[in-house]
Protein backbone atom coordinates (compact mmCIF):
# COMPACT_ATOMS: atom_id res chain seq x y z
CA UNK A 1 0.00 0.00 0.00
CA UNK A 2 1.25 3.51 -1.18
CA UNK A 3 -0.09 6.24 1.00
CA UNK A 4 0.22 9.80 -0.10
CA UNK A 5 -0.40 13.04 1.95
CA UNK A 6 -1.32 15.97 0.62
CA UNK A 7 -2.67 17.50 3.90
CA UNK A 8 0.24 17.70 5.62
CA UNK A 9 2.79 19.78 3.71
CA UNK A 10 6.75 18.16 4.00
CA UNK A 11 9.57 20.13 3.56
CA UNK A 12 9.95 22.06 0.83
CA UNK A 13 12.44 20.92 -2.16
CA UNK A 14 14.95 22.61 -2.64
CA UNK A 15 15.35 25.16 -5.51
CA UNK A 16 18.63 24.39 -6.05
CA UNK A 17 18.73 20.61 -5.77
CA UNK A 18 19.63 18.95 -9.15
CA UNK A 19 22.94 20.25 -10.61
CA UNK A 20 25.68 19.19 -13.03
CA UNK A 21 29.18 18.08 -11.81
CA UNK A 22 31.80 19.03 -14.65
CA UNK A 23 35.49 18.16 -14.91
CA UNK A 24 37.79 17.23 -17.84
CA UNK A 25 37.62 13.41 -16.89
CA UNK A 26 37.71 10.94 -19.60
CA UNK A 27 37.79 13.97 -22.42
CA UNK A 28 35.31 15.01 -21.27
CA UNK A 29 36.30 18.81 -21.70
CA UNK A 30 39.21 18.45 -24.58
CA UNK A 31 37.72 16.26 -27.42
CA UNK A 32 34.45 16.30 -25.72
CA UNK A 33 32.43 19.08 -24.80
CA UNK A 34 35.12 21.70 -26.13
CA UNK A 35 34.26 21.86 -29.61
CA UNK A 36 38.11 21.96 -30.87
CA UNK A 37 38.77 19.51 -33.16
CA UNK A 38 42.35 19.75 -33.55
CA UNK A 39 44.58 17.50 -31.00
CA UNK A 40 46.81 19.48 -29.53
CA UNK A 41 46.38 22.37 -31.45
CA UNK A 42 49.18 24.31 -29.62
CA UNK A 43 51.44 21.53 -29.97
CA UNK A 44 52.84 22.21 -26.31
CA UNK A 45 51.10 18.68 -25.41
CA UNK A 46 55.00 16.39 -25.60
CA UNK A 47 58.63 17.10 -26.57
CA UNK A 48 57.35 14.89 -30.28
CA UNK A 49 54.38 15.90 -32.14
CA UNK A 50 51.65 13.70 -30.39
CA UNK A 51 48.71 13.72 -33.12
CA UNK A 52 50.52 15.04 -35.89
CA UNK A 53 52.01 13.50 -38.84
CA UNK A 54 53.72 15.09 -41.70
CA UNK A 55 52.22 14.61 -45.49
CA UNK A 56 54.31 14.22 -48.66
CA UNK A 57 57.96 14.22 -48.03
CA UNK A 58 58.58 16.50 -45.57
CA UNK A 59 59.59 16.34 -41.92
CA UNK A 60 57.90 17.36 -38.59
CA UNK A 61 59.43 18.15 -35.24
CA UNK A 62 58.68 20.23 -32.46
CA UNK A 63 60.93 23.26 -32.22
CA UNK A 64 61.80 24.89 -28.82
CA UNK A 65 63.59 27.99 -30.37
CA UNK A 66 60.96 29.92 -32.46
CA UNK A 67 57.67 29.80 -30.06
CA UNK A 68 54.59 32.27 -30.99
CA UNK A 69 55.31 33.95 -27.71
CA UNK A 70 55.87 33.53 -24.00
CA UNK A 71 52.66 31.15 -23.39
CA UNK A 72 52.81 28.83 -26.50
CA UNK A 73 57.01 28.34 -26.27
CA UNK A 74 56.63 25.13 -28.87
CA UNK A 75 55.96 25.42 -32.05
CA UNK A 76 55.74 22.59 -35.17
CA UNK A 77 58.37 22.53 -37.78
CA UNK A 78 57.76 21.03 -41.05
CA UNK A 79 60.52 20.93 -43.16
CA UNK A 80 59.37 21.03 -47.18
CA UNK A 81 61.34 19.22 -50.02
CA UNK A 82 58.45 18.91 -52.47
CA UNK A 83 55.37 20.74 -53.26
CA UNK A 84 52.17 19.40 -51.83
CA UNK A 85 54.29 18.87 -48.03
CA UNK A 86 52.20 19.39 -44.96
CA UNK A 87 50.72 18.50 -42.01
CA UNK A 88 47.73 15.99 -40.88
CA UNK A 89 46.14 16.10 -37.50
CA UNK A 90 44.28 12.97 -36.73
CA UNK A 91 41.50 14.92 -34.07
CA UNK A 92 40.38 13.26 -31.07
CA UNK A 93 39.55 9.52 -32.89
CA UNK A 94 38.92 10.70 -35.81
CA UNK A 95 37.59 14.54 -37.06
CA UNK A 96 34.02 14.35 -37.58
CA UNK A 97 32.55 16.17 -40.78
CA UNK A 98 28.71 16.33 -42.25
CA UNK A 99 27.91 17.41 -45.47
CA UNK A 100 27.05 21.22 -46.33
CA UNK A 101 28.51 22.80 -42.68
CA UNK A 102 30.96 25.49 -42.36
CA UNK A 103 34.21 25.16 -40.17
CA UNK A 104 36.18 27.49 -39.08
CA UNK A 105 39.45 27.10 -39.17
CA UNK A 106 42.45 29.51 -37.35
CA UNK A 107 46.50 28.51 -37.25
CA UNK A 108 49.67 30.70 -37.17
CA UNK A 109 52.68 30.43 -39.73
CA UNK A 110 55.79 31.75 -40.32
CA UNK A 111 58.72 30.29 -42.43
CA UNK A 112 61.13 30.67 -45.63
CA UNK A 113 58.28 29.46 -47.74
CA UNK A 114 56.36 32.71 -49.24
CA UNK A 115 53.24 30.73 -50.96
CA UNK A 116 49.61 30.39 -49.62
CA UNK A 117 49.24 27.14 -47.54
CA UNK A 118 46.18 24.96 -48.40
CA UNK A 119 43.67 23.90 -45.44
CA UNK A 120 41.40 21.23 -46.10
CA UNK A 121 38.98 18.32 -44.52
CA UNK A 122 40.51 15.27 -46.51
CA UNK A 123 38.68 11.81 -45.71
CA UNK A 124 40.80 8.53 -45.35
CA UNK A 125 41.02 8.27 -48.90
CA UNK A 126 42.43 11.59 -49.94
CA UNK A 127 38.78 12.65 -50.61
CA UNK A 128 38.66 16.43 -50.21
CA UNK A 129 35.60 17.62 -48.45
CA UNK A 130 36.38 21.11 -48.02
CA UNK A 131 38.97 23.17 -48.77
CA UNK A 132 40.43 26.88 -48.53
CA UNK A 133 43.93 29.02 -48.94
CA UNK A 134 45.54 30.96 -46.87
CA UNK A 135 47.51 34.20 -47.71
CA UNK A 136 51.28 33.91 -48.13
CA UNK A 137 52.94 32.70 -45.41
CA UNK A 138 56.07 35.75 -44.23
CA UNK A 139 58.45 35.58 -42.41
CA UNK A 140 56.54 36.84 -38.94
CA UNK A 141 53.79 34.94 -37.00
CA UNK A 142 50.57 35.57 -38.62
CA UNK A 143 47.37 34.25 -37.79
CA UNK A 144 45.38 33.31 -40.80
CA UNK A 145 41.90 32.36 -40.74
CA UNK A 146 39.55 30.62 -43.19
CA UNK A 147 35.99 29.07 -43.18
CA UNK A 148 35.89 25.57 -45.02
CA UNK A 149 32.07 24.78 -46.30
CA UNK A 150 32.09 20.50 -46.96
CA UNK A 151 30.31 19.63 -50.13
CA UNK A 152 27.16 18.32 -50.17
CA UNK A 153 28.71 14.95 -51.34
CA UNK A 154 30.78 14.60 -47.92
CA UNK A 155 30.01 12.18 -45.98
CA UNK A 156 28.98 12.31 -42.27
CA UNK A 157 31.75 10.52 -40.97
CA UNK A 158 34.57 10.62 -37.84
CA UNK A 159 37.07 9.71 -40.21
CA UNK A 160 38.44 12.93 -41.72
CA UNK A 161 41.82 14.90 -40.88
CA UNK A 162 42.49 18.01 -40.87
CA UNK A 163 45.60 18.82 -43.08
CA UNK A 164 47.93 22.33 -44.14
CA UNK A 165 49.93 21.78 -47.32
CA UNK A 166 52.70 23.56 -48.62
CA UNK A 167 53.20 24.40 -52.70
CA UNK A 168 57.07 25.01 -51.92
CA UNK A 169 59.53 23.37 -55.06
CA UNK A 170 62.35 24.37 -52.81
CA UNK A 171 63.83 23.29 -50.03
CA UNK A 172 61.39 25.46 -47.19
CA UNK A 173 60.83 25.55 -43.73
CA UNK A 174 57.28 26.42 -42.24
CA UNK A 175 56.75 26.78 -38.69
CA UNK A 176 53.17 26.35 -37.29
CA UNK A 177 51.64 27.42 -34.07
CA UNK A 178 47.65 26.98 -32.73
CA UNK A 179 45.95 25.01 -35.54
CA UNK A 180 42.69 25.16 -34.62
CA UNK A 181 39.52 23.81 -36.22
CA UNK A 182 35.69 24.57 -35.09
CA UNK A 183 32.58 22.85 -36.28
CA UNK A 184 29.49 24.84 -35.51
CA UNK A 185 29.36 25.71 -31.81
CA UNK A 186 25.84 26.30 -29.20
CA UNK A 187 25.05 29.67 -29.58
CA UNK A 188 27.36 29.74 -31.76
CA UNK A 189 29.87 30.86 -29.25
CA UNK A 190 33.61 31.48 -30.86
CA UNK A 191 36.30 28.79 -29.01
CA UNK A 192 32.52 27.40 -27.73
CA UNK A 193 31.32 23.78 -26.73
CA UNK A 194 29.55 20.99 -29.12
CA UNK A 195 26.05 21.59 -29.66
CA UNK A 196 24.66 17.97 -28.91
CA UNK A 197 26.22 17.69 -25.21
CA UNK A 198 24.98 21.43 -24.63
CA UNK A 199 21.58 20.24 -25.62
CA UNK A 200 22.12 17.07 -23.41
CA UNK A 201 22.81 19.20 -19.99
CA UNK A 202 19.70 21.43 -20.69
CA UNK A 203 17.50 18.85 -20.73
CA UNK A 204 18.50 17.84 -17.61
CA UNK A 205 17.39 21.66 -16.10
CA UNK A 206 20.28 21.58 -13.94
CA UNK A 207 19.88 24.72 -11.52
CA UNK A 208 23.56 24.19 -10.69
CA UNK A 209 27.00 24.03 -12.99
CA UNK A 210 29.76 22.58 -10.20
CA UNK A 211 33.30 23.01 -11.65
CA UNK A 212 36.00 22.81 -12.33
CA UNK A 213 36.75 19.26 -10.43
CA UNK A 214 37.14 17.18 -8.50
CA UNK A 215 40.33 15.54 -9.12
CA UNK A 216 40.77 18.25 -12.28
CA UNK A 217 40.85 21.07 -9.58
CA UNK A 218 43.95 19.66 -8.24
CA UNK A 219 46.04 17.99 -10.30
CA UNK A 220 48.60 15.34 -9.51
CA UNK A 221 51.20 18.22 -8.05
CA UNK A 222 50.54 21.67 -7.60
CA UNK A 223 51.76 22.87 -10.97
CA UNK A 224 49.15 20.83 -12.54
CA UNK A 225 46.62 22.77 -10.78
CA UNK A 226 43.14 24.46 -12.73
CA UNK A 227 45.48 27.74 -12.56
CA UNK A 228 42.43 29.61 -13.58
CA UNK A 229 44.85 33.36 -14.49
CA UNK A 230 46.06 30.53 -17.54
CA UNK A 231 42.99 30.14 -18.93
CA UNK A 232 41.78 33.28 -19.54
CA UNK A 233 42.26 35.63 -23.16
CA UNK A 234 42.91 34.62 -26.42
CA UNK A 235 43.60 31.21 -26.80
CA UNK A 236 47.13 31.33 -28.28
CA UNK A 237 48.02 33.11 -24.96
CA UNK A 238 47.01 30.20 -22.38
CA UNK A 239 50.06 27.91 -22.08
CA UNK A 240 47.41 25.23 -21.52
CA UNK A 241 49.12 22.30 -18.63
CA UNK A 242 49.16 18.50 -18.39
CA UNK A 243 45.62 16.88 -16.92
CA UNK A 244 48.15 14.59 -14.89
CA UNK A 245 45.37 13.17 -12.76
CA UNK A 246 43.29 11.76 -16.05
CA UNK A 247 46.51 11.61 -18.10
CA UNK A 248 46.24 14.04 -21.38
CA UNK A 249 47.02 17.86 -21.86
CA UNK A 250 44.94 20.19 -21.48
CA UNK A 251 44.78 23.21 -23.66
CA UNK A 252 42.64 25.29 -21.10
CA UNK A 253 40.60 26.45 -24.61
CA UNK A 254 37.64 25.65 -22.41
CA UNK A 255 38.81 27.86 -19.49
CA UNK A 256 37.37 30.01 -16.78
CA UNK A 257 35.27 32.10 -18.84
CA UNK A 258 33.57 29.45 -21.08
CA UNK A 259 32.80 27.84 -17.91
CA UNK A 260 30.64 30.65 -16.81
CA UNK A 261 29.34 30.88 -20.42
CA UNK A 262 27.99 27.36 -20.08
CA UNK A 263 26.29 28.55 -17.19
CA UNK A 264 24.19 31.42 -18.77
CA UNK A 265 23.64 29.20 -21.82
CA UNK A 266 22.12 26.56 -19.24
CA UNK A 267 20.38 29.28 -17.47
CA UNK A 268 21.85 27.87 -14.17
CA UNK A 269 23.81 29.23 -11.47
CA UNK A 270 28.30 28.78 -11.17
CA UNK A 271 29.20 26.86 -8.18
CA UNK A 272 32.93 28.00 -8.41
CA UNK A 273 35.29 24.95 -6.96
CA UNK A 274 38.56 26.87 -5.98
CA UNK A 275 42.00 25.73 -5.70
CA UNK A 276 42.70 25.06 -1.47
CA UNK A 277 46.75 24.19 -1.61
CA UNK A 278 46.44 20.04 -1.86
CA UNK A 279 47.33 18.28 -5.08
CA UNK A 280 46.05 14.53 -5.28
CA UNK A 281 49.73 13.15 -4.33
CA UNK A 282 49.94 14.58 -1.27
CA UNK A 283 51.54 17.75 -1.63
CA UNK A 284 49.79 20.70 0.69
CA UNK A 285 50.44 23.95 1.24
CA UNK A 286 50.08 26.00 4.69
CA UNK A 287 51.40 29.57 6.52
CA UNK A 288 52.71 31.96 3.87
CA UNK A 289 53.25 29.95 1.05
CA UNK A 290 49.29 29.90 1.17
CA UNK A 291 48.39 33.15 0.92
CA UNK A 292 48.90 33.35 -3.10
CA UNK A 293 46.34 30.68 -3.48
CA UNK A 294 43.65 32.80 -1.09
CA UNK A 295 44.53 35.63 -3.33
CA UNK A 296 43.79 33.47 -6.30
CA UNK A 297 40.55 32.60 -4.97
CA UNK A 298 40.03 35.66 -4.09
CA UNK A 299 40.86 37.55 -7.86
CA UNK A 300 38.30 34.07 -9.34
CA UNK A 301 35.88 35.01 -7.13
CA UNK A 302 36.66 38.97 -8.71
CA UNK A 303 36.91 37.95 -12.24
CA UNK A 304 32.95 36.31 -11.61
CA UNK A 305 31.23 39.10 -9.49
CA UNK A 306 33.42 42.38 -9.55
CA UNK A 307 32.53 45.29 -11.61
CA UNK A 308 33.96 46.57 -14.12
CA UNK A 309 35.82 49.20 -11.89
CA UNK A 310 37.64 46.50 -10.12
CA UNK A 311 40.51 44.49 -11.54
CA UNK A 312 39.09 41.55 -11.72
CA UNK A 313 36.03 42.69 -13.50
CA UNK A 314 37.73 44.94 -15.59
CA UNK A 315 39.55 41.89 -17.22
CA UNK A 316 36.36 39.67 -17.40
CA UNK A 317 35.10 43.02 -19.40
CA UNK A 318 38.18 43.23 -21.71
CA UNK A 319 37.97 38.82 -22.31
CA UNK A 320 34.16 40.06 -23.55
CA UNK A 321 32.12 40.11 -20.40
CA UNK A 322 31.22 43.21 -18.73
CA UNK A 323 28.56 41.88 -17.23
CA UNK A 324 29.10 40.07 -13.58
CA UNK A 325 27.58 36.58 -13.02
CA UNK A 326 25.64 35.80 -9.93
CA UNK A 327 27.85 33.90 -7.16
CA UNK A 328 26.56 32.15 -4.57
CA UNK A 329 28.44 28.91 -3.15
CA UNK A 330 32.19 28.63 -3.80
CA UNK A 331 33.67 25.33 -2.46
CA UNK A 332 37.29 25.20 -0.56
CA UNK A 333 39.40 22.38 -2.59
CA UNK A 334 38.04 18.90 -3.39
CA UNK A 335 38.11 15.78 -1.42
CA UNK A 336 40.26 16.97 1.37
CA UNK A 337 39.41 13.60 3.34
CA UNK A 338 42.33 12.11 1.22
CA UNK A 339 44.88 15.00 2.67
CA UNK A 340 45.72 12.87 6.17
CA UNK A 341 48.54 15.85 7.22
CA UNK A 342 44.97 17.28 8.56
CA UNK A 343 46.25 20.76 7.05
CA UNK A 344 42.56 20.80 5.68
CA UNK A 345 41.39 22.93 8.99
CA UNK A 346 43.85 25.54 8.84
CA UNK A 347 43.71 25.96 4.89
CA UNK A 348 39.32 25.83 5.26
CA UNK A 349 40.07 28.66 8.38
CA UNK A 350 42.73 30.78 5.75
CA UNK A 351 40.19 31.00 2.51
CA UNK A 352 37.00 31.06 4.77
CA UNK A 353 38.52 34.33 6.71
CA UNK A 354 39.42 35.98 3.70
CA UNK A 355 36.62 34.94 1.15
CA UNK A 356 34.30 36.08 4.36
CA UNK A 357 35.26 39.05 5.03
CA UNK A 358 35.30 40.45 1.06
CA UNK A 359 32.10 38.22 0.49
CA UNK A 360 29.72 38.00 3.40
CA UNK A 361 27.15 36.80 1.16
CA UNK A 362 29.07 33.66 0.12
CA UNK A 363 27.60 30.77 1.24
CA UNK A 364 31.37 27.96 1.67
CA UNK A 365 31.23 24.22 1.03
CA UNK A 366 33.71 22.30 3.01
CA UNK A 367 35.15 19.16 1.35
CA UNK A 368 35.53 17.25 5.13
CA UNK A 369 34.36 18.62 8.39
CA UNK A 370 36.31 21.15 10.05
CA UNK A 371 36.01 22.63 13.28
CA UNK A 372 37.55 26.35 14.05
CA UNK A 373 35.31 27.87 11.46
CA UNK A 374 31.86 27.29 10.18
CA UNK A 375 30.75 25.91 6.66
CA UNK A 376 27.23 26.07 4.83
CA UNK A 377 27.44 23.14 3.45
CA UNK A 378 29.44 20.10 3.58
CA UNK A 379 30.12 18.44 0.00
CA UNK A 380 29.71 14.35 0.89
CA UNK A 381 30.84 12.07 -2.19
CA UNK A 382 28.77 8.43 -2.53
CA UNK A 383 30.13 5.32 -5.48
CA UNK A 384 28.27 2.70 -4.19
CA UNK A 385 26.88 -0.87 -6.32
CA UNK A 386 23.03 -0.48 -7.80
CA UNK A 387 22.36 -2.42 -4.56
CA UNK A 388 23.94 -0.25 -2.02
CA UNK A 389 22.28 2.77 -3.66
CA UNK A 390 18.36 1.14 -3.46
CA UNK A 391 19.30 0.08 -0.24
CA UNK A 392 20.65 3.59 0.58
CA UNK A 393 18.03 5.74 -0.16
CA UNK A 394 16.48 6.31 3.04
CA UNK A 395 20.09 7.40 4.50
CA UNK A 396 19.47 10.71 5.28
CA UNK A 397 15.82 9.95 6.29
CA UNK A 398 16.48 10.50 10.20
CA UNK A 399 19.77 12.61 10.14
CA UNK A 400 20.26 15.01 12.60
CA UNK A 401 18.74 17.82 11.54
CA UNK A 402 20.90 20.54 13.41
CA UNK A 403 24.09 19.26 11.60
CA UNK A 404 25.19 21.11 8.84
CA UNK A 405 23.44 20.81 5.46
CA UNK A 406 24.82 18.75 2.73
CA UNK A 407 25.95 19.01 -0.90
CA UNK A 408 25.57 15.46 -2.56
CA UNK A 409 28.34 16.74 -4.98
CA UNK A 410 29.24 13.46 -7.05
CA UNK A 411 27.17 10.39 -6.42
CA UNK A 412 27.12 7.17 -8.85
CA UNK A 413 25.97 3.96 -8.95
CA UNK A 414 28.86 1.66 -10.05
CA UNK A 415 28.20 -0.69 -12.82
CA UNK A 416 28.05 -0.28 -16.77
CA UNK A 417 30.99 0.75 -18.92
CA UNK A 418 30.87 3.42 -20.31
CA UNK A 419 27.49 4.77 -19.28
CA UNK A 420 25.27 3.08 -16.37
CA UNK A 421 23.03 0.05 -17.04
CA UNK A 422 19.64 -0.55 -16.05
CA UNK A 423 20.59 -1.82 -12.86
CA UNK A 424 22.51 1.48 -11.73
CA UNK A 425 19.92 3.73 -13.42
CA UNK A 426 17.24 2.02 -10.68
CA UNK A 427 19.62 2.52 -7.98
CA UNK A 428 20.63 6.07 -8.86
CA UNK A 429 16.74 7.03 -8.87
CA UNK A 430 16.38 5.03 -5.70
CA UNK A 431 18.77 7.12 -4.17
CA UNK A 432 17.72 10.60 -6.17
CA UNK A 433 14.26 9.67 -3.98
CA UNK A 434 16.32 10.16 -1.02
CA UNK A 435 17.54 13.06 -1.71
CA UNK A 436 14.65 14.68 -2.86
CA UNK A 437 12.76 13.56 0.30
CA UNK A 438 15.59 15.19 2.31
CA UNK A 439 16.17 18.61 0.61
CA UNK A 440 15.57 20.30 3.48
CA UNK A 441 18.86 18.85 4.77
CA UNK A 442 20.30 18.03 0.70
CA UNK A 443 20.01 21.58 -0.55
CA UNK A 444 21.97 20.29 -3.42
CA UNK A 445 22.99 17.39 -5.64
CA UNK A 446 24.95 16.20 -8.65
CA UNK A 447 26.03 12.89 -10.80
CA UNK A 448 29.75 12.28 -11.33
CA UNK A 449 31.04 11.79 -13.88
CA UNK A 450 29.23 13.44 -16.04
CA UNK A 451 30.94 12.16 -19.87
CA UNK A 452 33.24 10.07 -21.10
CA UNK A 453 34.57 9.08 -24.62
CA UNK A 454 33.75 5.93 -25.84
CA UNK A 455 37.77 5.47 -26.64
CA UNK A 456 39.34 7.37 -23.65
CA UNK A 457 36.74 5.89 -20.61
CA UNK A 458 38.92 5.72 -17.81
CA UNK A 459 36.75 6.33 -15.07
CA UNK A 460 33.93 3.45 -15.89
CA UNK A 461 30.39 4.45 -15.37
CA UNK A 462 29.60 7.87 -16.57
CA UNK A 463 26.29 9.48 -17.46
CA UNK A 464 26.51 10.43 -21.20
CA UNK A 465 29.37 9.00 -23.94
CA UNK A 466 29.97 10.12 -27.48
CA UNK A 467 32.55 9.69 -30.15
CA UNK A 468 33.53 12.29 -32.70
CA UNK A 469 30.45 12.37 -34.27
CA UNK A 470 27.51 11.17 -32.28
CA UNK A 471 26.30 10.61 -28.54
CA UNK A 472 23.73 9.14 -26.44
CA UNK A 473 22.35 9.08 -22.86
CA UNK A 474 22.34 6.45 -20.50
CA UNK A 475 19.09 5.17 -18.98
CA UNK A 476 20.52 7.08 -15.34
CA UNK A 477 20.07 9.87 -17.60
CA UNK A 478 16.90 9.69 -18.05
CA UNK A 479 15.71 8.35 -14.56
CA UNK A 480 17.02 11.58 -13.44
CA UNK A 481 15.67 13.72 -16.12
CA UNK A 482 12.16 12.11 -15.41
CA UNK A 483 12.44 13.02 -11.44
CA UNK A 484 13.67 16.13 -12.03
CA UNK A 485 11.70 17.51 -14.88
CA UNK A 486 8.55 16.16 -13.30
CA UNK A 487 8.40 17.81 -9.57
CA UNK A 488 6.47 19.86 -7.47
CA UNK A 489 7.74 21.95 -5.20
CA UNK A 490 6.72 20.49 -1.78
CA UNK A 491 7.28 16.94 -0.63
CA UNK A 492 4.55 15.38 0.13
CA UNK A 493 4.78 12.38 2.71
CA UNK A 494 4.50 9.09 1.33
CA UNK A 495 4.28 5.88 2.84
CA UNK A 496 5.17 2.42 0.79
CA UNK A 497 3.66 -0.61 3.33
CA UNK A 498 4.68 -4.10 2.64
CA UNK A 499 6.64 -3.27 -0.94
CA UNK A 500 9.44 -4.37 -0.81
CA UNK A 501 12.40 -3.74 -3.86
CA UNK A 502 10.10 -0.07 -4.00
CA UNK A 503 11.82 3.41 -3.25
CA UNK A 504 9.28 6.48 -3.38
CA UNK A 505 8.93 10.25 -3.00
CA UNK A 506 6.07 12.47 -3.94
CA UNK A 507 6.06 15.93 -4.41
CA UNK A 508 3.71 18.74 -4.79
CA UNK A 509 2.75 21.49 -6.52
CA UNK A 510 0.60 23.73 -3.84
CA UNK A 511 -0.64 25.95 -6.88
CA UNK A 512 -2.05 23.61 -8.87
CA UNK A 513 -2.63 20.61 -6.53
CA UNK A 514 -0.51 17.94 -8.85
CA UNK A 515 1.02 15.58 -7.18
CA UNK A 516 4.13 13.64 -8.42
CA UNK A 517 4.49 10.32 -7.23
CA UNK A 518 7.67 8.62 -8.18
CA UNK A 519 8.19 5.10 -7.66
CA UNK A 520 11.05 2.64 -8.85
CA UNK A 521 10.30 -1.01 -8.71
CA UNK A 522 13.71 -2.84 -8.89
CA UNK A 523 11.55 -5.74 -8.83
CA UNK A 524 11.40 -8.22 -12.10
CA UNK A 525 8.20 -8.50 -11.77
CA UNK A 526 5.13 -6.49 -11.94
CA UNK A 527 4.13 -4.27 -9.08
CA UNK A 528 -0.08 -3.97 -9.00
CA UNK A 529 0.02 -1.81 -5.65
CA UNK A 530 -2.92 0.02 -3.90
CA UNK A 531 -2.28 3.90 -3.77
CA UNK A 532 -4.54 5.74 -1.35
CA UNK A 533 -4.46 9.81 -1.81
CA UNK A 534 -6.00 11.08 1.54
CA UNK A 535 -7.09 14.98 2.42
CA UNK A 536 -7.42 16.28 -1.47
CA UNK A 537 -10.91 17.74 -2.22
CA UNK A 538 -10.86 16.73 -5.26
CA UNK A 539 -8.71 13.68 -7.42
CA UNK A 540 -9.39 14.18 -11.51
CA UNK A 541 -9.67 10.44 -12.46
CA UNK A 542 -7.39 11.13 -15.47
CA UNK A 543 -3.34 11.96 -14.93
CA UNK A 544 -0.46 11.32 -16.87
CA UNK A 545 2.22 8.15 -16.16
CA UNK A 546 6.32 8.60 -17.31
CA UNK A 547 7.72 5.34 -17.63
CA UNK A 548 11.50 4.56 -18.32
CA UNK A 549 11.38 0.65 -18.01
CA UNK A 550 13.48 -2.67 -19.33
CA UNK A 551 13.79 -6.11 -19.66
CA UNK A 552 16.79 -7.04 -18.22
CA UNK A 553 19.11 -5.36 -15.72
CA UNK A 554 22.06 -5.56 -17.78
CA UNK A 555 19.91 -3.75 -20.67
CA UNK A 556 21.52 -0.54 -21.96
CA UNK A 557 22.16 1.88 -24.31
CA UNK A 558 25.13 2.76 -26.72
CA UNK A 559 26.54 4.38 -29.71
CA UNK A 560 24.82 2.04 -31.86
CA UNK A 561 21.49 1.68 -30.09
CA UNK A 562 21.31 5.18 -27.75
CA UNK A 563 17.17 4.74 -27.27
CA UNK A 564 17.16 0.84 -26.37
CA UNK A 565 15.43 2.45 -22.85
CA UNK A 566 14.48 6.12 -22.96
CA UNK A 567 11.43 7.35 -21.11
CA UNK A 568 7.61 7.30 -22.33
CA UNK A 569 4.60 9.10 -21.18
CA UNK A 570 1.07 8.05 -21.12
CA UNK A 571 -2.52 9.11 -20.37
CA UNK A 572 -3.80 6.95 -16.68
CA UNK A 573 -7.11 6.70 -15.89
CA UNK A 574 -8.96 5.48 -12.87
CA UNK A 575 -7.09 8.19 -10.45
CA UNK A 576 -8.92 8.67 -7.60
CA UNK A 577 -8.57 8.67 -3.46
CA UNK A 578 -8.00 4.76 -4.08
CA UNK A 579 -6.67 2.89 -6.71
CA UNK A 580 -4.97 0.64 -7.98
CA UNK A 581 -1.61 0.37 -10.02
CA UNK A 582 0.76 -2.15 -11.76
CA UNK A 583 4.22 -0.46 -11.86
CA UNK A 584 6.11 -2.55 -14.69
CA UNK A 585 8.93 -4.38 -13.91
CA UNK A 586 12.70 -2.49 -13.62
CA UNK A 587 11.46 1.05 -13.81
CA UNK A 588 10.94 4.19 -12.98
CA UNK A 589 7.61 5.65 -12.79
CA UNK A 590 6.68 9.57 -12.34
CA UNK A 591 2.61 9.54 -11.83
CA UNK A 592 1.10 12.45 -12.29
CA UNK A 593 -1.93 13.09 -10.38
CA UNK A 594 -4.23 16.13 -10.16
CA UNK A 595 -5.20 16.51 -6.39
CA UNK A 596 -6.38 20.19 -6.15
O1 LIG B 1 34.28 11.86 -10.45
C1 LIG B 1 35.55 11.31 -10.57
C2 LIG B 1 36.44 11.65 -9.39
O2 LIG B 1 35.93 11.06 -8.22
C3 LIG B 1 36.54 13.10 -9.04
O3 LIG B 1 37.49 13.76 -9.81
C4 LIG B 1 36.94 13.09 -7.62
O4 LIG B 1 36.49 14.21 -6.91
C5 LIG B 1 36.35 11.80 -7.10
O5 LIG B 1 37.26 11.05 -6.39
Amino acid sequence: LLTIDTATAGPTVSPDLGGIFFEDINHSGEGGLYAELVNNRSFMAAATPLHWSATGSGAISIDKSTPLNTALTQSLKLTVTAPGDGISNEGFWGIPVRPRTTYRASLWAKGTYRGRLTVALTGKDGTVYATGTTKSVTGDWTQYELKLRTTASAPTTADATLTVTTSSSASDTVWFSNVSLFPPTYNNRPNGLRVDLVEKLAALDPKFLRFPGGNYLEGNVIADRFDWKKTIGAVEERPGHQNSAWGYWSTDGLGLLEYLELTEDLGCAPLLCVFAGYALHGAYVTGDALKPFVQDALDEIEYLTGSTATTWGARRAADGHPKPFPLTYVEIGNEDWFDTSGSYEERYAAFHDAIKAAHPHLKLIATTPVSSRPYDLIDEHYYQSPSAFQHGAHKYDNRDRTTPKVFVGEWASQGGRPTPDLNSALGDASWLTGLIRNSDQVLMESYAPLFSHVSNNVWATNLIAYDALTSYNSPSYYAQQILRTHQGTVVAPTTARALPGLNTVTTRDPRSGRLYAAVVNFGSVARTTSVEITGARKIKPAGRATVLAGTALTDTNTLTDPEKLTPHTRRVTGLAAAFTYTFPPFSVTVLEVDAP
